[in-house]
């Protein structure tokens, strides 16, 4: 399963992009604002460092004004994924953009239907949001199971991009399901690695490396 990053804070990108964790990255319109960048300016940043796909959000919500701003923003870089709204106007839009060749990230995904569509209408990711069901009490994993079984009956090419990720339980479970890509953010990525067993085990190796006093270099 390859790891998007779910930012748009540059320094939190490099730093998991040196350890090699990034396969690409998604932003929205709330992200961009919490980064408090202009979000032409942040994108062509993250563009120059990570090699993969880089979703920017258009902001329009009718069809004309998102295959524009689809363009603009495909003018940033080669690896942009042109993000829009899983609504009518946004399935128009990502039908024109894919047939241009451009790569189109359908996000507020929250149905297998609608996932349906979207890879009807040419979309290279889907984004169902798994985080946001569970908060309304349904069963955001569920859906991903759906669209994997969607997908894979049909064989659609679009990539299932599992996202609104707030646990380390949310990423074992797209990999179990065989999602494409878990869109994570950078907190949970790290938190990933935490196992109190490891902590133990370590303190333990260390206090048996002071006492025998063991050393390589
Ligand atoms: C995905 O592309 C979205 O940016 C993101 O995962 C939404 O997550 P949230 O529900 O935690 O805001």
């Amino acid at each position: 399963m390859k790891f998007f990053v779910d930012t748009a804070d540059f320094d939190a990108i490099a730093e998991l992009h040196e350890l090699g964790m990034v396969d690409g990255v998604t932003t929205n319109p709330s992200l961009v604002k919490k980064s408090g960048r202009d979000i032409l300016e942040v994108t062509k940043q993250i563009c120059d460092l990570i090699d993969g796909p880089v979703s920017a959000e258009v902001t329009a919500t009718d069809a004309d004004t998102m295959i524009a701003e689809g363009r603009k923003l495909g003018e940033i870089a080669e690896n942009i994924a042109i993000k829009v709204p899983l609504t009518w106007d946004g399935l128009k839009a990502c039908k024109v953009l894919s047939d241009e060749g451009r790569m189109v990230n359908v996000t507020l995904c929250f149905s297998a239907n609608q996932a349906l569509l979207a890879a009807k209408a040419g979309a290279s990711f889907i984004s169902p949001f798994i985080g946001r069901l569970d908060d309304i009490a349904l069963d955001g994993m569920e859906v991903i199971e759906d669209i994997r079984t969607i997908y894979d009956n049909y064989g659609f090419e679009t990539e299932v991009l599992a996202a609104s990720i707030r646990s380390v339980n949310h990423v074992l479970e797209c990999a179990r399901i065989g999602a494409d890509v878990a869109t994570v953010p950078p907190a949970v990525i790290k938190s990933l690695v935490n196992h109190p067993l490891t902590d133990k085990g370590l303190a333990t190796f260390l206090a048996d490396i002071e006492a025998a006093k063991i050393k390589i270099l």
